[in-house]
């Protein structure tokens, strides 16, 4: 269970004046400064500053309910108003810092119709020094049972046409695996996924994005004329956006307000929206990094299919389970084990996710990684076809768990669940959700690609430990395109990443490509890097056995890194051009730094002032070679030991699309 470490709750309730139009409510220190109310046409609204300069301009809140029903937002008044305060510091199962410190005061506002049916909603703002979130409220009511939501009015009005780096949702298909776009907010033609972040021009940066999205439909955003953004709900396939009965919640929709970039990577305001961790006993939800018969696939080495190039097979999986123990991994992740794949493209209702393919001796495999330590990842190709995955589930994760499996890696790669329904729409927010709590029941942890995105769940249920969510490495193996840009990897931490971790798999070591096309635009120590970057509780070390083994001087940083922390810091960055973190075990008093950067070469001087006072530490560090060049010879890495303390600056040199991966030992 999560501890809370020091728990403050005070609520203190201001009862307003009923008729008052506006409310308003400030962060803790005071800086952000949140007004709610209804307009002279009596709908309501929001607006939002920070030391007294406009975040938000007034924006709609609201709802249309039902097509033959006047809509929620007309012609309500404020009834009530209440605040409280709140200030705590939890104990995170895993992540990015072990203590998290939840600190907000809040304002919850009471409407109701003024006409019609006397409807009542309330609206929640809870105000962090770091941004805000807020939901709607429906109340159990005699006028209101059942409902239909058909619009989600909540807009996002920001001044002038700031940039923003997003990417296009689900309409366009392909499950976030776009590159991103950097463009201004005119430029926003489709709906855009979030987290969406903003560049606000004066150094300052906004993600706006949602926390707890339980029940309901993905919160989109489109550009209305006047360049405000507007929620636009993924729809079910009759157009629909949400089905639901009173009491009832939506999901947060939240703003981090960052004074630099880095400072959206340290704000927990998703996590906070989240409720406490439900399960009880957490001992079996362990951060790990893990290899797996899965590069081989997309390389064209191996098919997922039963044949003469199989990959899963039971001999094949032992010599990577060996591999494992030798090295240090936590887990072996197999794909193609069981019956299905052969007929997937057919429909992925055939897929069996009980059945194994016949030269994969399940059990023998389980008993054998057992031995040694080591964990078979299952994995659950669904390809799409949910009602069949949910009929077998249960069933499913009975068979893993009675073999001691704890992890499964789950994928969704078609556009439509059960031929149908957006994968983010009401329909698939229930079938993940389905997915986790019945994995959870298994003590089985998740590691779901072609996912809904994460808005902070995994605080309340850990054992959803990573998801893809965009373009991972994958596309360096296969895509048409030329593989990841270089910027890529330095778009993802300020972006998709802001919404939980993402199983990007680094570790690429041979760079030849067999694909005409694709390629992995990086050197050997930005992929070294991207295991401190990119965050995740489960990192894979994505190449092949063989390639480590002819390498094993680099691979050193791959054994020593780890996945579970207890402290992060952004060094330095610049969204889509550079980003440095360090970071700091959980376990040990080692400390692992990670610099990337897009294809113009840098020079960073990086201070070490984090590091204790006084103690002496060793540096090991990975950096890109003198010839090192990402198109022409990627390998070259040089590796060097150093003594260093607080008081030390390092010259950290990046390649073109190079990178520099240190690992910092306390003596
Ligand atoms: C897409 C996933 O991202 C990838 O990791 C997996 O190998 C394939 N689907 C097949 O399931």
């Amino acid at each position: 269970m999560n501890k809370t470490t020091t728990t403050f709750l005070a609520f203190f309730f201001a009862v307003f004046m009923a008729q008052a139009n506006e409310k308003n409510i400030s962060s803790p220190d005071g800086k952000i400064q949140v007004i709610v109310g209804v307009t002279a046409g009596n709908q309501p609204f929001y607006s939002v500053t920070k030391n007294g300069k406009s975040i938000i301009q007034s924006s709609a809140l609201g709802f249309s309910i039902v097509s033959e029903e006047p809509e929620l937002s007309d012609n309500v008044e404020i009834i009530d108003a209440k605040t409280a305060t709140f200030n705590e510091t939890w104990e995170q199962v895993w992540g990015e810092e072990r203590f998290v410190r939840n600190h907000y005061n809040e304002l919850k506002v009471y409407f109701r119709e003024k006409k019609y049916k006397n409807r009542t909603i309330s609206i929640i703002f809870r105000v962090f020094n770091d941004g805000f979130g807020f939901r709607y409220e429906f109340p159990e009511q005699e006028a209101m049972d059942y409902f239909i939501i058909t619009d989600e009015k909540t807009e996002f009005n920001i001044a002038g046409n700031p940039q923003a780096w997003w990417y296009p949702s689900h309409a366009e298909g392909s499950f976030g695996e776009s590159i991103y776009r950097h463009t201004t907010f005119d430029k926003i033609n489709v709906t855009a996924a979030t987290p969406l972040t903003v560049d606000m021009q004066d150094g300052s940066f906004l993600a706006i994005h949602e926390a707890n999205l339980t029940d309901y439909a993905s919160m989109t955003l489109i550009n209305t004329k006047e360049n405000i953004l507007k929620c636009e709900l993924v729809p079910w396939a009759n157009g629909l956006k949400v089905y639901a009965r009173t009491p009832f919640v939506s999901p947060w929709r939240t703003v981090i307000i960052a004074g630099n970039a880095g400072e959206l990577l340290t704000s927990r305001i998703v996590l906070n929206l989240n409720e406490p961790c439900k399960i009880e006993d957490v001992s079996w939800i362990k951060p790990m990094k893990y290899v797996g018969i899965w590069w081989g696939m997309h390389i064209g080495k191996y098919t997922w299919d039963m044949g003469e190039r199989h990959g899963a097979t039971t001999e094949n999986t032992m010599r990577y389970i060996d591999f494992a123990v030798k090295n240090g991994f936590g887990g072996v992740l197999v794909e193609g084990w069981n019956y299905g794949w052969e007929s997937r493209e057919h429909d992925g209702n055939y897929m069996n996710f009980v059945r194994p393919y016949d030269d994969f001796d399940l059990e023998k495999i389980c008993k054998y990684g057992q031995t040694k330590g080591v964990n078979f990842i299952g994995h659950h190709e669904t390809y799409g076809a949910v009602l069949n995955y949910e009929r077998q589930m249960t069933e499913a994760y009975q068979l893993l768990q009675t073999h001691g499996v704890h992890a499964v890696k789950s994928g969704y790669v078609k556009d439509k669940f059960d031929k149908t329904e957006w994968h983010d729409g009401q329909y698939g927010v229930r079938h993940y959700r389905l997915a986790l709590e019945e994995a959870a029941k298994h003590q089985i942890m998740l590691n779901v690609h072609e996912p809904v995105k994460q808005t902070g769940i995994r605080r309340t249920l850990p054992n959803l430990m990573a998801q893809e969510g965009a373009r991972g490495q994958e596309f360096n193996a296969w895509d048409n395109g030329g593989g990841n840009p270089p910027s890529h990897t330095c778009i993802l931490p300020f972006t998709r990443i802001l919404g939980g971790p993402m199983d990007y798999t680094p570790g690429v070591f041979n760079f030849d490509i067999p694909h005409p096309k694709a390629r992995v635009q990086s050197t050997l120590a930005n992929q070294l890097a991207l295991y401190v970057v990119l965050y995740s509780p489960l990192q894979m070390a994505c190449d092949l056995p063989e390639n480590y083994e002819k390498n094993m001087k680099p691979f050193q940083f791959i054994r020593d890194v780890v996945t579970d922390w207890d402290k992060t810091i952004v060094l330095n960055a610049a969204i889509g051009e550079y980003v440095t973190i360090a970071r700091k075990d959980r376990h040990s008093e080692n400390w692992y730094i990670g610099s990337i950067t897009n294809e113009e070469p840098r020079d960073f001087k990086i201070k070490l002032d984090f590091l204790t006072p006084n103690a002496k530490y060793v540096a090991q560090i990975y950096a890109d070679g003198k010839n090192a060049d990402y198109k022409t010879n990627p390998t070259d890495c040089v590796i060097r030991e150093i003594n260093v303390n607080s008081k030390t600056v390092l010259d950290v040199k990046l390649v073109a699309a190079g990178g520099q991966a240190i690992r910092i030992v306390k003596e």
